[in-house]
C-alpha cells in the first residue's frame, strides 16, 4: 500500500483498470490456474490453520479490498518459479532455480512428453516447469542424527520437510546449538554449569552460525562475541571456540552438501549431467549446452563458506569437464522480479 502511494503519476493505471500484481507466495500450493491455488499445507515455522485448504488469491484479495487498493493478482507463483523466471528471461540457460533461505525448494524447466501425470494440453513451447518442493524430500539414506529428530519432533511440522530441516536457514542454528547442548550437559564444554539459554529452542541463528564459521581472527574474538551476547558464557578457552568453528562447519557443510546433491540430481532427471551422451531419450536436446542454475535466499547470499561448499561439491559430483559446462549464479530477488515479469506476461489488459 506505501510502495502503490510512493509510485509517481506516470505509473497511475488508466481510468477504469486495477493494478495487476504477481504475487510470490513460497509454500506448497495445488495451482488451479495461472492465478488461482489453494494452500495444501504450511512450512518454515507458520501455523495458521485457518489458511489451510483456501485459496490464497482470494484471501490477498479479500484483504486488499479491505484496505481499499484496487489490485488484482494475474500471477500466482512459487517463489522458485520466480526466480526462475526471473533468470531466464535474461539467459536461456537457465534451467533450474533453488532457493536456499529460510526454507528450500528448487524448481526445473521438464520437458512436457516426460510429465506423465499432466493430461492437459501440450505447452507450445514443449516444456514445463515443475516446483518440486524439495523440502519435504526425504530417504532413509539421509544421515540423520539425533539432533536431527529431536529438532524434528519438537518443530510445528514433524514427520515433515525432512530434507529442509537439514539444509535450510531456518534450521542450522538450532542444529548447532543442539549440538553444543549435549557437549554442554556431557562434557561440560562452557564449565561446570549448562548456560541457561542453550536450552531455549532458535535463539541460535544461521547468521550467528555464518558469523562465527567465518571468524579469520586468531583469538577468534567474533565467536567469543557471539557465545557471549547469545549464550551468556562470558569467557570460552580458545580450544572451546575452535571446537565451536568446527560444529558451525560440520552443519553447514552437510547442509550445502546436500543441496548440492540435490541440483545435480535434477541436472541427472533432466540429461544436462552429461548422461546425454549415452542415452539420447531422456535428453532435451541441451547436451553441451551451458546450464545455469539461478539461486535466490538469504542462506546462499549471505554464508560464504555455505555457498562454497555448494558449488564444489556440484563440480565434484558431476566431474571437472561437466562441471565446466554448469554454472550456479545469485539471482537477487530474482522471485519477485519474475513474479513481476509472469504478471505482466498474463495481464489482462495485454493488447489493448
Ligand atoms: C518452503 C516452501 C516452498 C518454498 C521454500 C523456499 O519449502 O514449502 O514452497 O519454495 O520454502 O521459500
Amino acid at each position: 500500500m506505501r510502495f502503490v502511494e510512493s509510485e509517481g503519476e506516470n505509473y497511475h493505471p488508466k481510468p477504469g483498470r486495477d493494478r495487476e500484481l504477481g504475487f510470490t507466495f513460497s509454500f506448497p500450493v495445488k495451482q488451479t490456474s495461472i492465478n488461482s491455488g489453494y494452500l495444501i499445507k504450511w512450512t518454515k515455522g507458520f501455523a495458521i490453520p485457518d489458511g489451510v485448504g483456501k485459496d490464497v488469491v482470494q484471501a490477498l484479495h479479500d484483504a486488499m479490498k479491505r484496505r481499499g487498493l484496487a489490485m488484482r493478482v494475474t500471477a500466482l507463483v512459487n517463489d522458485t518459479v520466480g526466480a526462475l523466471a526471473g533468470a531466464r528471461y535474461w539467459n536461456e540457460d537457465v534451467m533450474v532455480a533453488v532457493i536456499l533461505g529460510t526454507g528450500t525448494n528448487a524448481c526445473y524447466v521438464e520437458r512436457a512428453e516426460a510429465i506423465t501425470k499432466y493430461h492437459g494440453e501440450s505447452p507450445r513451447s514443449g516444456s514445463m516447469v515443475i516446483n518440486m518442493e524439495w523440502g519435504n524430500f526425504w530417504s532413509s539414506h539421509l544421515p540423520r542424527t539425533i539432533y536431527d529428530e529431536d529438532l524434528d519432533a519438537e518443530s510445528l511440522n514433524p514427520g515433515e520437510q525432512g530434507f529442509e530441516k537439514m539444509v535450510s536457514g531456518m534450521y542450522l542454528g538450532d542444529i548447532v546449538r543442539r549440538v553444543l547442548l549435549k557437549m554442554a550437559e556431557d562434557s561440560f564444554l562452557f564449565g561446570t554449569e549448562v548456560p541457561a539459554n542453550l536450552y531455549k529452542p532458535n535463539i541460535l541463528r544461521t547468521p550467528d552460525i555464518s558469523k562465527m564459521h567465518q571468524d579469520e581472527s586468531a583469538d577468534l574474538r567474533e565467536v567469543a562475541k557471539v557465545l557471549k551476547s547469545i549464550l551468556g558464557v562470558s569467557s570460552t578457552p580458545l580450544k572451546v571456540r575452535m571446537l565451536v568453528v568446527e560444529l558451525c562447519d560440520l552443519v553447514a557443510e552437510r547442509g550445502a552438501r546436500l543441496a548440492a546433491a540435490g541440483i545435480v540430481g535434477i541436472l541427472k532427471k533432466i540429461g544436462r549431467d552429461g548422461s546425454c551422451l549415452s542415452n539420447r531419450s531422456k535428453c532435451d536436446q541441451g547436451e553441451g549446452r551451458h546450464t545455469t542454475i539461478a539461486m535466490d535466499g538469504g542462506l546462499y547470499e549471505h554464508y560464504p563458506k555455505f555457498r562454497k561448499y555448494l558449488q564444489e561439491t556440484v563440480a565434484h559430483l558431476l566431474g571437472e569437464e561437466i562441471a565446466a559446462n554448469v554454472s550456479v549464479e545469485l539471482s537477487k530477488d530474482g522471485s519477485g522480479i519474475g513474479a513481476a515479469l509472469l504478471a505482466a506476461s498474463h495481464s489482462q489488459y495485454v493488447n489493448t
